[in-house]
């Protein structure tokens, strides 16, 4: 995977504000023009490899979802069921940390959001622009891992983006999604890695196994995958 850093990102909306301009223009008239241009240039995105903002709790999935072997869905409990993996409540936190921890002075802000039923106010990470549909269930019911979007979450004391979330990014596996399938079982399994067979390539072992689970799980074909329509509705 090619690491695309902050200073691509600062060059590719410019071409694309363009293509935007033609589109619109185009296809929906020129009331949508000022607006929409507008919109999408002045909006203050800050997504890319690297971004790592800063955390209300100094949460740390290097130690719960790494040393403590908590699973993902322990918390992000949409993420198999619709488009958002969502974010814990307060709730989840305190069925542990009601009796651990109770006097750290790095939960008080987990506290005070228990006292007050105000919800933790996280920082968004990961932030696709409104006008691209992304869904979460029909990627991780379809063989693909959190890892292949997110990287090594479970290494990670402060979480940080991993891949650059562009449309060039996306449409990469939608083209070839054999280089990323899994097991639907694996899915939450941040070292996974397909078994070689004697003399076979790590390469060539997910090949092969990405090609067999791509007829077990019926992925669609290379023209619905990379049509504009999947991902701009
Ligand atoms: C004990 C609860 C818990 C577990 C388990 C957990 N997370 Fe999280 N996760 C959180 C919280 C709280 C946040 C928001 C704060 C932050 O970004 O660290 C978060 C944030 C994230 C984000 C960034 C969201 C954004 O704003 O873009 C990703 C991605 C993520 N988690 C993936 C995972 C993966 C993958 C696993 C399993 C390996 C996992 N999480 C396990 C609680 C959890
Ligand atoms: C399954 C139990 C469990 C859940 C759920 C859980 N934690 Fe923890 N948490 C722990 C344990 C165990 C420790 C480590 C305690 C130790 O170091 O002895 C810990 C440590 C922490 C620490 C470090 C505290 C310190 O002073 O070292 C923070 C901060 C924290 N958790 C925040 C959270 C937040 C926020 C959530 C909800 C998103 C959460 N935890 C959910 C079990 C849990
Ligand atoms: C195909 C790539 C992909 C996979 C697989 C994936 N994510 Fe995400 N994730 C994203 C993108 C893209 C976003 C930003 C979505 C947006 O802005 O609407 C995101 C956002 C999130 C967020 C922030 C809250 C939200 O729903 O927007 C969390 C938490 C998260 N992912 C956790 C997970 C977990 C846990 C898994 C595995 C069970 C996972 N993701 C699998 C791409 C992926
Ligand atoms: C690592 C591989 C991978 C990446 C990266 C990825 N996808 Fe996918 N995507 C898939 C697979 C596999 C499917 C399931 C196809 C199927 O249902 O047969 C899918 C399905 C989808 C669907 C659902 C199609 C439908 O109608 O059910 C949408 C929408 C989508 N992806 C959008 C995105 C967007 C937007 C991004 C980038 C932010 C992205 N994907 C990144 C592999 C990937
Ligand atoms: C697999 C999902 C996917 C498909 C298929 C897809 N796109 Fe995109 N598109 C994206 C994502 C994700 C972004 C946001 C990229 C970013 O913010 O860096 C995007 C952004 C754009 C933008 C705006 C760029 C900007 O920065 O303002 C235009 C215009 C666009 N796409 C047109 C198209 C057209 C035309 C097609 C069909 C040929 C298409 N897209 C197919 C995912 C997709």
């Amino acid at each position: 995977m090619v690491a695309e850093g902050p200073s691509t990102k600062f060059v590719f909306p410019r071409w694309a504000n363009y293509l935007l301009l033609v589109l619109v223009v185009g296809g929906a008239g020129g009331a949508l023009y000022v607006p929409v241009l507008f919109g999408f240039g002045a909006s203050p995105r800050t997504l890319y490899v690297g971004y790592q903002p800063e955390q209300p709790v100094a949460y740390s999935h290097a130690l719960h979802a790494g040393k403590l072997g908590i699973d993902c869905r322990y918390c992000h409990i949409g993420v198999e069921k619709g488009p958002h993996a969502t974010l814990p409540a307060t709730q989840t936190c305190m069925n542990c940390h009601s009796s651990i921890k109770t006097d750290s002075p790095n939960l008080i802000r987990l506290r005070e959001s228990w006292a007050t039923g105000k919800p933790v106010e996280w920082v968004r990470v990961h932030d696709l622009p409104d006008y691209v549909y992304f869904n979460h269930s029909a990627h991780v019911n379809r063989g693909v891992g959190c890892a292949s979007c997110h990287g090594r979450i479970d290494q990670m004391d402060v979480v940080q983006q991993a891949m650059p979330l562009s449309m060039g990014w996306c449409l990469e596996c939608h083209r070839n999604p054999e280089k990323n399938l899994r097991p639907i079982s694996e899915i939450t399994n941040m070292a996974y890695k397909p078994e070689p067979k004697p003399d076979e390539t790590a390469m060539a072992a997910q090949l092969r196994v990405g090609n067999e689970l791509k007829q077990l799980y019926h992925t669609r074909d290379k023209t619905y995958m990379t049509s504009c329509s999947t991902c701009h509705r």
